[in-house]
């Protein structure tokens, strides 16, 4: 699993141009797959939502767009400049008022037990140092009966997969590069991706911290699935 020193080091080197890079690497997609992710959670309407690797803060603003003002919206993430960047979007653009950002590790929250109705983790727990552990934490802060939202890689349909990782390997490197002048951390990118589980491994991982029902919506010929664990 990764390493948390260098994965915290590299989220602050391309931080200034993450959110670039995600839609021009994604073609845009990825606002799609939060977007599915924030209308889930928001037919739970839940009171108290943690966003946990908030990053540059994306899912938190949109989940602040879709729920009422009254809900509880934690940011937290362990790289100070990402979560810089989540700040001054809030800042700049006046929106997310009932967002607070903290710095936080996922492996060993600063919360309470049965804090929160609703755990969000977008494209973090890849990067997390030990993702079994993130799992017990986020299923500790949640009350009875919440839940969690994961949206991750995944492994796609067989047929896919050739192009796929042609895609990742060969083309994504290459213009992240460009973007980022940081070739290096899509390397990585390509790498975990790669070695991360399928949806039904990953859906066993949400059992085994605890979670007792676990679905799992793919998405982008599987590619990226949306799990849902029920505590
Ligand atoms: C790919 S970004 C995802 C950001 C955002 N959720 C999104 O959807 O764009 C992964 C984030 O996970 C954070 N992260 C990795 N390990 C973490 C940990 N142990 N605790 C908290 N955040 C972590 C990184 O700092 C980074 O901001």
């Amino acid at each position: 699993m990764p390493d948390p020193v260098a994965v915290n080091s590299m989220f602050a080197r391309i931080a200034r141009r993450y959110d670039v890079a995600n839609h021009l690497l994604s073609g845009g997609v990825d606002i799609w797959w939060r977007r599915r992710l924030v209308h889930a959670v928001a037919r739970e309407n839940p009171l108290a939502v943690l966003d946990l690797a908030t990053g540059s803060g994306d899912v938190a603003f949109a989940l602040s767009r879709e729920l009422p003002a009254s809900c509880r919206i934690t940011g937290m993430d362990f790289c100070q400049p990402m979560l810089d960047e989540a700040v001054i979007k809030q800042q700049s653009g006046g929106r997310g008022i009932n967002i607070t950002f903290i710095q936080g590790d996922g492996l060993a929250l600063p919360l309470a037990d049965a804090s929160f109705d609703a755990v969000t983790l977008s494209f973090g727990l890849r990067n997390m140092a030990d993702r079994h552990q993130a799992l017990r934490e986020i299923h500790r802060v949640l009350r009875p009966g919440g839940q969690l939202y994961l949206l991750e890689f995944s492994q796609p349909y067989t047929w896919f997969s050739p192009i796929y990782f042609f895609y990742l390997k060969r083309i994504l490197p290459t213009i992240a590069a460009a973007v980022t002048g940081d070739r290096g951390a899509y390397e990585y990118l390509c790498g975990s991706i790669e070695q991360y589980p399928g949806h039904e491994v990953m859906a066993g991982e949400i059992r085994a911290a605890g979670f007792g029902s676990v679905e799992a919506i793919r998405m982008m010929m599987g590619s990226v699935a949306l799990h849902i664990g029920h505590k």
